[in-house]
């Protein structure tokens, strides 16, 4: 696992929880905060945003990716991420946010958030082996 600095991963923390202040989540009042940071020290965060639809919904964590890629592109690595609610409860990034975020997140990125008995940090590799990777230019085989 990638060495982050403590004081760093408090300040990642930090602005996960900060983050899930805004979720829209009025249907699972779940109020989910990611916070990512990248191999040249930015930071961006992200809040899930509810829809009545409820299929519509959208994580926190992919929230925050999107939004660090529309604004700058995708040429840096993610080495850390912290996610934080707002209910005191455990909460991992799903399964589908992992598999988005494979694609840029360095595998030894160190991944943060409150397990079933307190904080939890693991590498990216760690939680999430074995993610669906293609490379098209190969096509199917
Ligand atoms: N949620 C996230 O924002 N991130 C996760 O990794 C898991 C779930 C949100 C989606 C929904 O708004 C609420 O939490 C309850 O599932």
């Amino acid at each position: 696992m990638r060495e982050i600095d403590s004081a760093t991963l408090d300040r990642l923390r930090q602005a996960a929880s900060l983050a899930a202040a805004h979720a829209y989540a009025p249907y699972s009042k779940f109020y989910v905060g990611a916070a990512l940071l990248f191999e040249d020290g930015a930071l961006f965060t992200g809040c899930n945003v509810e829809n009545v639809s409820y299929g519509l919904t959208s994580c926190a964590e992919r929230n925050a990716l999107f939004r660090a890629i529309s604004e700058r592109g995708a040429g840096r690595k993610i080495v850390a991420i912290a996610v934080a609610n707002r209910n005191g409860a455990a909460g991992s990034p799903c399964g589908a946010c992992r598999q988005v975020l494979s694609e840029f997140v360095s595998p030894d990125a160190v991944v943060c958030f409150p397990g079933e008995h307190g904080e939890e940090t693991r590498s990216f590799a760690e939680i999430f082996p074995y993610g669906f990777r293609f490379e098209p230019e190969k096509g199917a085989r």
